[in-house]
């Protein structure tokens, strides 16, 4: 499983910005979003493990805010990128190749809150075995302030209830003149496979698994995991572009 999803998103790598009409706008407002939720709901002397940081979407953000960020992920392509781009932005972000599902990663200080973000639908991509473990030992853990995460706006009975193969989400938009279209398809309750096309051509086929999980699901895999409350930011109170949730 793990597998899948590092050779899937090494292979997202190249082309993530293109699925955002604006990279860099949607970069400043996730960050502002962010850091309005951190001021509300961690320590100001928290630092950020962000464990699910792809290429930097939001650990850039939030190292241009001032936080200080540690970025971890199970794509290491998506780390170069990352860090690449952390040296031309002259921002000081870690990166190290993590599995979250491992839990808390070592090399973090023990002595200051953390506040550990899965932004991105990030939970999509464990089972609820393997999620169950890592969040045991987020929530074990003294120094872990909050976990905050988003997860996308889509229905899983309808994902439940599609063929194999059938289209389940597709979005087209322009950028510099050529249409990028983004797709994910189904099969047996979970998402599957991801295209990106670029001016009718398809640029990326790629195969990894996510469960689309009711919100109920998300709240008792915390809960049964030991955090003592998850709570709901919709939208539009964050300015965030999914519905992000605070486990505690
Ligand atoms: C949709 S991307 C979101 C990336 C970034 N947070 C953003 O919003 O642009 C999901 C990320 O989760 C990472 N991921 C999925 N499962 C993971 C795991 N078990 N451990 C660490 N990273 C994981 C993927 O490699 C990918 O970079």
């Amino acid at each position: 499983m793990s597998r899948g999803t590092r050779a899937f998103y090494d292979q997202l790598a190249d082309v993530y910005p293109l699925l955002y009409d604006d990279f860099e706008a949607e970069v400043t407002s996730q960050g502002a979003a962010i850091d309005a939720v951190l001021r509300s709901w961690a320590p100001s002397t928290a630092i950020i493990a962000d464990l699910a940081a792809g290429i930097g979407t939001q650990a850039i953000a939030l190292a241009r805010h001032g936080w200080t960020v540690h970025a971890f992920d199970l794509s290491p392509r998506a780390l170069v990128r990352l860090d690449a781009w952390a040296r031309r932005e002259g921002v000081a972000v870690s990166t190290t190749v993590h599995d979250f599902t491992a839990g808390r990663p070592g090399g973090l200080p023990r002595d200051c809150p953390i506040a550990f973000l899965l932004l991105g639908n990030a939970v999509a991509f464990a089972t609820d075995d393997k999620l169950s473990c890592g969040l045991r030992d987020l929530a074990a853990d003294p120094s872990t302030a909050a976990v905050i995460g988003s997860t996308r706006v889509y229905d899983p009975d309808a994902i439940a209830s599609a063929p194999c193969g059938a289209c389940v989400f597709e979005h087209t938009r322009l950028r510099g003149g050529q249409s990028v279209t983004h797709r994910w398809f189904a099969c047996g309750g979970r998402d599957y496979r991801v295209e990106v096309e670029l001016a009718g051509t398809v640029q990326l086929s790629a195969v990894t698994m996510a469960t689309a999980r009711h919100r109920s699901a998300i709240a008792a895999l915390f809960l049964g995991a030991g955090f003592t409350s998850l709570d709901w930011i919709e939208p539009n109170a964050a300015g965030f572009y999914q519905p992000m949730f605070v486990a505690r």
